[in-house]
C-alpha cells in the first residue's frame, strides 16, 4: 500500500531568532515510517524538525511550519490508500512575524496567536481523501471522551489516543501505550512499550484493516 505518514512537531517563527514549538520527538511517527517500510508498503514520510536520522527506503518530505505541513499533505496524499497523523501540530501560531529581531522592551510582552490549519480536520472535507484515515490523540484527561469526539470530528477510520500526563510514555519518550478508538467497535489498549515494538503492532493492525 501506499502510505502517508505526518510526524514531529511544527516550528511557528515568532521573529528571525526565536520560534514556538512543543515537545515532540517524531519518535512515533518515524517508528512508524520504518515498520512500514519494512513490511514492505510505500512509505511517504512528511516529517517536521526532528533531530532523527533519515530511513532508508522513506521518502522524507522535511517541513518546518504547520502551514507547510498542510501544503505538503496536501500535494502527497493524493494516491495514498493510509493516512496517519502523528505529527503534533501547533494549534496556534504567531499572527504577525517580525521582520526584526523583537526588542527586550516593555515588563510584559503579549503575543497575538492565530489558529493553524488542521491538516488532519482537513483529509475528508478539504483534500477529498477517501483511504483509511487514522489520528492520533493526546491528551491529559478524560482520554475516551476526547478521543472518541476527535475521531468522529476528523472522520477517522482509527484514532489512537495517548494519555499524555502519564510519565515516561508518549511525547518525547521512547515508550508509547496506547488506547484504539474505532468508529463501530469498543475501545482497547494496547500495553505500554517501545515505540518500535507498538509501531510494528499497529502497522500490522492497520494494514489488516485497510483492505
Ligand atoms: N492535527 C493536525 N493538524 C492540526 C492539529 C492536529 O493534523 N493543526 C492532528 C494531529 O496530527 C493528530 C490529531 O489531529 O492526529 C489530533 O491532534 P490533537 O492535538 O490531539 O487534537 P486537536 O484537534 O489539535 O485538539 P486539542 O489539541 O485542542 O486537544
Ligand atoms: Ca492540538
Amino acid at each position: 500500500m501506499k502510505i502517508l505518514i505526518t510526524a514531529g512537531p511544527t516550528r511557528e517563527p515568532l521573529d528571525p531568532v526565536r520560534y514556538l514549538t512543543n515537545r515532540s520527538s517524531g519518535k512515533m511517527g518515524y517508528a512508524l515510517a520504518q515498520a512500514a517500510c519494512a513490511e514492505g508498503h510505500e512509505v511517504t514520510l512528511i516529517s517536521g524538525p526532528v533531530s532523527l536520522p533519515v530511513l532508508e527506503g522513506v521518502q522524507r518530505i522535511s517541513v518546518e511550519t504547520a502551514r507547510q505541513m498542510f501544503e505538503a499533505v496536501q500535494r502527497e496524499i493524493v494516491g495514498k490508500d493510509v493516512a496517519i497523523f502523528s505529527a503534533a501540530v501547533a494549534d496556534y501560531r504567531p499572527a504577525l512575524i517580525a521582520d526584526q529581531k523583537i526588542k527586550k522592551t516593555g515588563e510584559t510582552l503579549t503575543l497575538i496567536l492565530e489558529k493553524t490549519e488542521d491538516i488532519l480536520g482537513s483529509a475528508r472535507s478539504v483534500f477529498g481523501f477517501t483511504g483509511y484515515l487514522v489520528g492520533f490523540a493526546a491528551e491529559t484527561e478524560k482520554l475516551l471522551t476526547h478521543a472518541q469526539e476527535k475521531m468522529r470530528r476528523k472522520g477517522c477510520d482509527l484514532l489512537i489516543a495517548n494519555d499524555v500526563s502519564q510519565p515516561g510514555i508518549g511525547f518525547d519518550s521512547g515508550e508509547n501505550e496506547v488506547t484504539l478508538c474505532l468508529p463501530d467497535a469498543a475501545p482497547f489498549s494496547l500495553p505500554r512499550q517501545a515505540k518500535t515494538a507498538l509501531a510494528r503492532e499497529l502497522i500490522a493492525f492497520i494494514s489488516q484493516q485497510a483492505v
